[in-house]
C-alpha cells in the first residue's frame, strides 16, 4: 500500500515494537489528516497512561475530546466499551447496571476469552463510523496480534451471539480496502526482525489485512560520501597514534557510518523482504526532548508527513 492511499483510509491502525514512535506518529497522522479538512480521531486503546496527553496537551478520556478544528482524542478502555455496547443491546440503564455488579457476570466476563478485545474493536469499527479518518495507536507487536486475531477465533468458536455478531463486524471493517496498516521500525537489526516476524504472524491471524506501510522512524540521512568513509577507515586503522581530540571526532564519523549503514540494511531488508513500502523519518527533535519536547517532534513528523505524500503524487 502506497503512502497516500493509508492517508485516505478511513481506518489506519499503528503498531509496531515498544518505543518506536507509534504514538508520534498515530499524532502526526490524526493532525495531518485534520489539517485536510477531514473530521478525525485518534485512538488510545485502553492505555493506563495516555501518550497523547505529552503530544497534543490534552488527556484522552473514553468520550472524543476536541483538541483541534476537526481533531478528536479519545482513550478505548474496554470497561467503558462494554457499558456502552450493553447500554445498547440492553433496553434498560437500571438492567445494564444490575447486569456490571453482578459478581457472576463480572467473573464471566474476566474468564471469557476476546470479550475485551471484542468491544474494543466494535468500538473502533463504531468510531468508523462516524469519522472520516480514525487512526488507532494499537499496543506493541504480540499485544497487537492478540488484539486483531480475536475476531477471527470468534467467528470460528461461536455459533450464533451478540459476540459473534461484533467479531464479524469487526472483520468485515478490517477487510474493507479503506482499512489500512502501518508498522513502526527502528534502522536496528533486532527492530527490523521483530518488525518482519510482526507482519508474517499478522498475515496468518488476519489474512484479509493489507499490506502494511512501514515507517522507518530515527533513520539517519546519508550524508557521507564513499571518499569520507575511506578516509575514515584510513584514520581508524590509524586511530593508535592520534591525540585523544583526534580519536574522539573518528569515533563521532563511526558512529554516523553505522547509523547511516544501519539504515541503509534496514531499508533494504524490509523493502525485499516483507515487502513493503517504506516511508523514512528522521531523527527529529532536540536531543533528550529539548526544546517543544513530543510536542515538537509530532509537530515535525506531521511536516514531515506533507512532505512524503507530495512527493509520493508527484512520482
Ligand atoms: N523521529 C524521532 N526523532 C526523535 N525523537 C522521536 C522520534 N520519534 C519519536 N520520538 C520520541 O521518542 C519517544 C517515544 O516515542 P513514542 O511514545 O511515539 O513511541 P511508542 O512506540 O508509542 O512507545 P510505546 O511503545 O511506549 O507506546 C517520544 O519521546 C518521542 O517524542
Ligand atoms: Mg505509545
Amino acid at each position: 500500500m502506497s503512502l497516500n492511499s493509508l492517508l485516505s483510509s478511513r481506518l489506519v491502525l499503528v503498531t509496531g515494537k515498544g518505543g518506536t514512535g507509534k504514538s508520534t506518529l498515530s499524532a502526526a497522522l490524526g493532525k495531518l489528516s485534520s489539517e485536510r479538512g477531514r473530521r478525525t480521531i485518534i485512538a488510545e486503546v485502553d492505555v493506563f497512561r495516555p501518550s497523547l496527553t505529552a503530544m497534543l496537551g490534552v488527556a484522552p478520556a473514553y468520550a472524543p475530546t476536541r483538541v483541534g478544528p476537526k481533531l478528536d482524542i479519545c482513550n478505548v478502555s474496554w470497561r467503558d466499551a462494554l457499558v456502552e455496547w450493553l447500554e445498547g443491546s440492553v433496553p434498560a440503564p437500571r438492567v445494564v447496571k444490575k447486569i456490571l455488579d453482578n459478581r457472576m457476570v463480572q467473573t464471566f466476563l474476566d474468564a471469557t476469552p476476546g470479550v475485551r478485545e471484542t468491544v474494543i474493536l466494535s468500538r473502533v469499527v463504531t468510531l468508523a463510523e462516524q469519522y472520516d479518518q480514525v487512526i488507532v495507536d494499537m499496543p506493541a507487536s504480540g499485544h497487537a496480534i492478540s488484539l486483531l486475531g480475536v475476531p477471527n477465533v470468534a467467528l470460528g468458536l461461536m455459533r450464533g451471539g451478540p459476540i459473534r455478531e461484533r467479531a464479524a463486524a469487526v472483520l468485515a471493517q478490517l477487510s474493507r480496502p479503506d482499512t489500512a496498516l502501518t508498522i513502526v521500525a527502528l534502522p536496528e537489526e533486532m527492530v527490523v526482525n521483530e518488525t518482519i516476524e510482526l507482519w508474517e504472524r499478522l498475515k496468518r491471524e488476519v489474512p484479509s489485512l493489507r499490506m502494511p506501510v512501514v515507517a522507518l522512524n530515527r533513520a539517519a540521512t546519508p550524508s557521507l560520501s564513499e571518499d569520507e568513509r575511506r578516509l575514515l577507515q584510513r584514520l581508524v586503522d590509524q586511530e593508535a597514534g592520534l591525540s585523544p581530540e583526534a580519536r574522539e571526532l573518528i569515533q563521532a564519523g563511526r558512529w554516523e557510518a553505522s547509523l547511516e549503514t544501519g539504515t541503509a540494511d534496514a531499508l533494504a531488508r524490509l523493502t525485499a523482504e516483507l515487502p513493503a513500502e517504506v516511508v523514512s523519518f528522521a531523527r527529529l527533535g532536540a536531543l533528550g526532548g529539548g526544546a517543544g519536547g513530543p510536542q515538537r517532534v509530532v509537530q515535525q513528523m506531521t511536516a514531515a508527513l506533507q512532505r512524503l505524500s507530495l512527493k509520493e503524487s508527484s512520482r
